[in-house]
């Protein structure tokens, strides 16, 4: 049976790339997308998402959420992603409809229906997935896993603390880590080693149409160098994890989030049990970054 999953996202590339392979990939069953504020505003996201599934005719239900953090002011990383979040391909307008009611009661409603648990990947802030608990924590015995990018216990990429997901909403990734559900996270240490170099871009060029409009947003982006160490592919970590896992090494570990001061959003890892020996994550703590980027590659290649 395919593992049914709903993924909330920024589009914003890599979560493009992240898309791509989710949407595509016969093990899984993308059962619905919802966007939220992040990279770019809450309006591009969610076009950005219709774009995405308009690209690949995708019948998968979307839903936009919230556009702004829970308390935080909101913050964006245009600088990373481009104005709209994934300039640099010409994508048609889309006519797609979403979904009438926020993403929060849309990603409740799915859990509830579903026939089987759900996994919910979030690969933005994670304002949606703290308001879905608190509103209804009914959705919680529905709830596989909760995988997250986001974090970083290698100093943050927003500033020399926080990584932009987390830094974002802080007060929404506190409720969601601490919900007591099976949480798997991806931060900085591992994503930022999720590398496509340049030759690798240029592979992908010739991969088709999805590799065309790819190769055309990874040349827009800005997350990482492509003349020195590559791209950093921090999304797609969490979709090669759901069918690769051998890809990663995992620590079972505490982790609590700086809620305010210069170093809020800051993910804090008490891997010596010094201050609990409760664990609330599956933390990922390394990659095997030529099985990554092979299976990136191969991935793409069976797509148009
Ligand atoms: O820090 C990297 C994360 O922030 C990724 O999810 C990227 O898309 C941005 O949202
Ligand atoms: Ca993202």
């Amino acid at each position: 049976m395919k593992r049914k999953v709903i993924i909330d996202t920024d589009p914003g590339i890599d979560d493009a790339a992240a898309l791509t392979i989710a949407l595509n990939n016969p093990e899984l069953k993308v059962e619905l997308v919802s966007t939220v504020a992040g990279n770019v505003n809450l309006d591009y996201t969610t076009e950005n998402a219709k774009k995405i599934l308009d690209f690949f005719e995708k019948e998968v239900p979307l839903a936009a959420g919230s556009s702004i953090p829970l308390l935080r002011e909101y913050e964006d990383a245009s600088e990373f992603h481009g104005e709209t979040g994934m300039g640099g391909y010409d994508f048609p307008e889309s006519s797609r409809q979403l979904l009438p009611e926020h993403a929060v009661v849309e990603i409740k409603n799915k859990i509830l229906a579903a026939d089987a648990k759900v996994t919910l990947v979030t690969i933005g802030p994670l304002t949606n997935a703290a308001l879905l608990l608190n509103m209804y924590p009914e959705v919680k015995e529905k709830i596989e896993e909760i995988v997250i990018m986001g974090g970083s216990t290698v100093g943050g990429n927003t500033n020399s603390a926080a990584e932009f997901n987390i830094k974002v909403d802080p007060h929404a990734a506190q409720i969601v880590v601490n919900s007591g559900l099976q949480i798997t996270i991806f931060g900085l240490r591992v994503t930022s080693k999720a590398l496509l170099n340049k030759r690798d871009i240029e592979l992908i060029k010739g991969l088709g149409q999805t590799g065309d409009m790819l190769y055309s947003l990874f040349t827009h982006y800005r997350g990482g160098d492509l003349e020195k160490h590559g791209l950093m592919m921090h999304d797609i970590c969490t979709i090669c994890y759901l069918v690769r896992p051998d890809i990663f090494k995992f620590k079972e570990t505490h982790l609590e989030v700086a809620l305010a001061g210069p170093a809020a959003g800051a993910t804090v890892v008490d891997f010596a049990a010094r201050y609990t020996d409760r664990k609330n994550v599956k933390l990922a703590v390394k990659i095997d970054q030529k099985k990554f980027r092979d299976w990136i590659l191969a991935e793409i290649k069976k797509l148009k």
